[in-house]
């Protein structure tokens, strides 16, 4: 079975749980990057990452295109922005025909859940089996987070 962990990460956060997962499960690993900058520092973050969150934006993606046909399991991570997930994630879905795919999702976040953003998630995604969902506050710093991601990940499959 043939694994692939495709995430966005901001800060940091969502990458060090896709790391824990990917080597976890000897999974190929894509981090999305955009074309796109978002300011990092200040208000500035919120409101523009807010923004393109609520206008539904899909910044183009600077990956290669990914063949997902080589994948039976896709694992996607993605910070909570605004309550949902991240654009380029938007983008990613977008720019893919994903389905039939057994799809796990873990996101990062500041304190205010990832529920809404998984339900938002599943919903952009229909056509397909989820498998599994987890969330973590601030896992970069954390490491019981970190280990609680690779037991999860075992689980799964
Ligand atoms: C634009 C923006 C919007 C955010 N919105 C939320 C939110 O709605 N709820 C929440 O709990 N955290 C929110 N956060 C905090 C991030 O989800 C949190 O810091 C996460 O761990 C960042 O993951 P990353 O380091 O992979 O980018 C937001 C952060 C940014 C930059």
């Amino acid at each position: 079975m043939s694994v692939l962990v495709v995430y966005f990460s901001f800060e940091g956060n969502t990458k060090s749980v896709a790391e824990t997962i990917g080597q976890t499960l000897h999974a190929d690993i894509v981090e999305l990057k955009t074309s796109k900058n978002y300011p990092t520092v200040g208000i500035g973050k919120y409101f523009w990452g807010g923004k393109s969150v609520v206008f539904g934006d899909k910044p183009a993606l600077t990956n290669e295109r990914i063949n997902l046909s080589h994948y039976d399991t896709i694992i996607i991570g993605t910070p909570v922005w605004a309550g949902s997930f991240a654009p380029p994630i938007r983008s990613f879905v977008n720019d893919y025909q994903i389905r039939n795919k057994q799809i796990a999702i873990f996101a990062s976040h500041g304190g205010g859940g990832a529920v809404k953003c998984f339900a938002k998630l599943k919903e952009a995604l229909p056509e397909n089996k989820f498998i599994g969902e987890v969330a973590y506050v601030g896992p970069k710093k954390n490491p019981e987070s970190l280990e609680s991601a690779a037991k999860w990940a075992e689980g799964l499959l």
